[in-house]
């Protein structure tokens, strides 16, 4: 069966027709229609090959055909629930576990980042007998209810009194642009101490804080890198009882790890036979391929190539990265860090009509945000970055406002 049911017009339409407003596409003046990927690219209905450096869910690399053999035999044989024994689930866990500290040491299998998210919320809660969180601004952490509550990066949407009574949001630790910059003699310190009287404030008004919880990059927010130590310094003021979760190469699987102290505290169902090979068979080809060895070296290029041009174009306030998880801030004047929205949206829709996928975010939107599939090369590192010097130099300084560019929004998670 061909992938392509409708003309391209025809999909928009049902598109519009069928699917909420909300749910918001990339390019909404002229959506691209994908219809295959392969490795790092993705390919429209006509054929067009797109190079992808934001499709962040599929971050091994975009189908693979041993992935989906061990799909397709594991769903011949059988997909039940994880009430029954199967060996997919015990291996699955004991490799996820075996990457990880002894201390998080069982696992427990669900469908997405935002059940994890609330599975962990839901244990730290009953495991504590406390109530209140702390989030970081800008942090996004799922779309159901409880994540919304805790989400910075959607819930300013809410007016205050929708907002959650026991969420307290914390600075996000941005050296660059936050309240304690690269020039403060301890960053890491300063904000891991704001932690630390949020959680003495709420003792003094009778909270008592469950959990503390923070993409370990924080990605929407910015591509924000927290200073070295300021984990370890946060953990110092909170119960231990850290959980960890990990998503699944865009299969429908994303597992949180617990303490066994923590972990028998509630009945959990996830992890059938299918998913959990597709797991496994995306690790194999994580380990075999040495993906992450890949991301470790293309991503110093890609930072390194990027920083060169941080020394050619004014435009460029910030370059921050690790591995393949790049953001590179556009500001208007280097000093005052007035963000460049309109050009960061003029190099994302430019890149575009040279099939390049690139995303723009950040709570200013003027982050150009690279999270490509680990199996990105040193080549496609030099394209884009080629690309974006062409764009850089072309739009003049100080920049003009484009009509057009300050209503390109709508990219969203
Ligand atoms: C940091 C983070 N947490 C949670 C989620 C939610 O994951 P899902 O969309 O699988 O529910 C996302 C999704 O983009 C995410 O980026």
């Amino acid at each position: 069966m061909s992938a392509e049911r409708f003309e391209k017009k025809e999909t928009i339409d049902l598109r519009k027709r069928y699917i909420g407003p909300s749910c918001k596409i990339f390019f909404s003046h002229d959506p691209i229609k994908i219809v295959r990927a392969k490795g790092q690219y993705m390919y429209d209905e006509k054929g067009q090959r797109y190079l992808d450096c934001i499709n962040n869910v599929a971050h091994g690399k975009h189908t693979r055909t041993g992935i989906y053999t061990q799909r397709a035999q594991q769903m011949e044989l059988l997909n039940t629930n994880s009430r029954f024994l199967h060996d997919n689930l015990v291996l699955y866990a004991q490799r996820l576990q075996a990457t990880l500290p002894d201390k998080l040491a069982v696992c427990y299998f669900v469908n997405s980042g935002s059940e994890a998210n609330d599975l962990a919320l839901r244990l730290a809660r009953q495991y504590t007998g406390h109530r209140d969180i702390i989030t970081l601004e800008n942090a996004y952490h799922g779309h159901v209810s409880s994540l919304i509550d805790i989400s910075p990066y959607k819930f300013h949407q809410l007016s205050d009194t929708e907002q959650n009574q026991f969420v307290h949001v914390a600075s996000s630790p941005d050296v660059y642009r936050g309240k304690h910059r690269a020039d403060h003699p301890d960053p890491a310190t300063a904000y891991a101490d704001e932690v630390k009287d949020i959680i003495n404030k709420a003792h003094k008004k009778g909270g008592k804080i469950a959990a503390f919880i923070a993409e370990s990059l924080q990605s929407c927010g910015g591509q924000v890198i927290p200073p070295v130590g300021y984990f370890q310094q946060v953990a110092q003021y909170l119960p231990r009882t850290s959980t960890h979760l990990l998503m699944g190469n865009v299969n429908l699987i994303s597992v949180v790890i617990f303490p066994l102290c923590v972990a028998y505290l509630w009945p959990q169902f996830g992890g059938n036979p299918v998913s959990c090979a597709i797991g496994l068979a995306v690790l194999d080809v994580i380990e075999k391929e040495d993906l992450q060895g890949n991301a470790l070296r293309v991503g110093q290029y890609l930072t390194s190539l990027l920083e060169k041009q941080k020394e050619k174009h004014l435009l460029i306030g910030d370059i921050r990265g690790r591995g393949l998880f790049v953001g590179v801030e556009l500001v208007r004047d280097r000093l005052k860090l007035t963000p460049a929205t309109a050009e960061a949206q003029e190099v994302i829709y430019r890149l575009k009509e040279q099939y390049i996928l690139l995303s723009a975010d950040g709570p200013h939107r003027n982050v150009l945000k690279f999270k490509p599939p680990m199996c990105f090369t040193t080549e496609d590192a030099e394209l884009v970055v080629e690309k974006i010097d062409v764009i850089l130099t072309g739009i003049s300084f100080p920049p003009p406002l484009c009509g057009l560019c300050t209503t390109r929004k709508g990219q969203s998670v």
